[in-house]
């Protein structure tokens, strides 16, 4: 049972008093207090001895009440400087109610500065574990141009470290001209962007200033997105609407010049009209091809191509493949061979597959000199069977061996055009082998020749 503060006190009166009370009867009583000798000596030293009781009793009461304040002024101190304290030990001998009171608020309130800053605390670790996951760098400049934040991307996309620590260092670095002082009172939702395009990578920098709760701007933020791929891709979007347009628009012209000149003249001679007629039918053959190429592959692009995987006998697909071209290779006096045992079987669509050999082979049939070679392998492989397809033709220059399976690219466009060539046959290929989970490389030498090979999945 705790006491009361005012209770204690009042106690402490009351003993103060009986003691005088008794004392002053007892010295009455026994004559050593009379008018005439209140002051004598005995009398004082007994009034200082009862002032000394009252000291002791009234200074054992205080430091039972300033004990456990002085204790909680200590825990205070302690939270303000941000040491961990153990809180519940301060309300270890409390004898008053008034304190045991005054504990519990302050224990109650220690609770909810604790649980808040934890709130605080994870939601700053989450923002900061955020700003340094970001692929966008990200840099906070405090109104005195110093990094308050640079997370690591921004180091990263600009080549930048910790000793680059004010917005001027950054800035002459990148080698751009801002204006601090300008970013700053830009209004709120508003910034200002520039591009830095460096060797290998398109950068796109944003600065934007950052408000205080008034409203107050305090500093400026720049965030740095990388945006080489996208820049990329829009080169390539572009390349390829070039490219298509250029594709068309060259056998249109033919077309549109050689009908034109008919219509024009009555008496053209029979032979010529006819040779006329070859040239239109013969390139709206090409468009045909190219058409039908350009949906081919946005089949593949948009997921819709039609692959039906299943196990069937790759040499028997590549016996029927060699015979039917084997008249086009003739034309060119080439020998065109295969080389494989039969009942190799694949697990892939048997009609795309088709399509790569024809499209592999007719290139070889095309690409090299009359009187050329082109061989056929097929051979089982521990976790796969490997296609080789290999001629002996003018072979692709090194610095165009990585380009050669994207669209629209020839070595010669010229030449490649001339024999009818759009630049897709390799593009659709390489489609076709990821859509079938297998893979693709080529070799080649100029002059020496070219080696295609493919790897699908075994039968299953
Ligand atoms: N076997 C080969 N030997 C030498 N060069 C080749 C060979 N195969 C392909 N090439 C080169 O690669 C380029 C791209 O081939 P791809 O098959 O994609 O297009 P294409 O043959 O020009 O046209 P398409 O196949 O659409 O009719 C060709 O233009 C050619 O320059
Ligand atoms: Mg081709």
């Amino acid at each position: 049972m705790k006491n009361t503060i005012k209770g204690a006190i009042v106690v402490a009166a009351s003993i103060i008093t009986i003691i005088v009370y008794v004392s002053l009867f007892l010295f009455i009583k026994f004559g050593l207090i009379t008018v005439d000798n209140f002051f004598s000596p005995i009398n004082i030293i007994w009034f200082l001895f009862l002032i000394i009781i009252s000291y002791i009793i009234f200074s054992f009461l205080s430091k039972e009440i300033t004990r456990p304040i002085n204790k909680l002024i200590r825990n205070m101190r302690g939270l303000l400087d941000g040491r961990v304290i153990e809180s519940k030990k301060i309300k270890e001998d409390v004898k008053f109610v008034e304190i045991d009171r005054l504990m519990d608020r302050y224990l109650s309130m220690l609770e909810l500065i604790k649980r808040n800053n934890l709130d605080l605390n994870s939601q700053q670790s989450k923002t900061e574990i955020i700003l340094e996951q970001m692929a966008d760098g990200v840099i906070a400049f405090s109104i005195t141009k110093d990094i308050v934040h640079m997370n690591l991307s921004a180091k990263e996309l600009l080549g930048i470290d910790e000793r680059f620590n004010t917005f001027e260092k950054i800035m002459i670095k990148l080698g751009i001209e801002v204006d601090f002082t300008q970013i700053m009172y830009l209004p709120k939702q508003k910034s200002e962007t520039c591009r830095l395009t460096t060797e290998d990578t398109v950068l796109n920098i944003a600065f934007r200033p950052f408000f205080n709760s008034g409203d107050i701007p305090v500093g400026v933020i720049m965030v740095i997105r990388d945006i080489t791929e996208r820049e990329k891709l829009d080169n390539m979007r572009k390349e390829f609407v070039a490219n298509v347009s250029h594709e068309l628009k060259t056998p249109l012209t033919s077309i549109k010049g050689y009908s034109e000149t008919m219509m024009m003249s009555d008496d053209l001679p029979k032979e010529t009209a006819h040779e006329f007629l070859s040239v239109i039918y013969k390139e709206a053959n090409r468009m045909d091809k190219l058409v039908h190429d350009l949906l081919q592959l946005s089949k593949f692009d948009y997921g819709k191509a039609s692959i039906k995987m299943d196990n069937f006998t790759i040499s028997e697909l590549a016996k029927n493949v060699i015979a039917k071209m084997q008249f086009t290779a003739s034309q060119k006096e080439h020998t065109l061979t295969g080389h494989f045992s039969s009942g190799i079987k694949v697990y892939a669509d048997k009609a795309s597959i088709e399509q790569v050999l024809v499209n592999i082979i007719s290139n070889s049939i095309k690409y090299t000199p009359d009187g050329g070679k082109i061989d056929l392998y097929i051979e089982e492989k521990e976790d796969s069977v490997e296609i080789r397809e290999i001629d002996n033709g003018m072979g692709i220059p090194e610095k165009d061996l990585k380009l050669i399976f994207e669209r629209f690219y020839r070595v010669d466009k010229a030449r490649s055009r001339q024999m009818g060539g759009t630049g897709l046959g390799l593009s659709i290929v390489k489609e076709i082998i990821a859509s079938n989970d297998g893979k693709i490389d080529i070799k080649s030498e100029v002059d020496k020749g070219t080696e295609i090979i493919i790897n699908l999945q075994k039968a299953k």
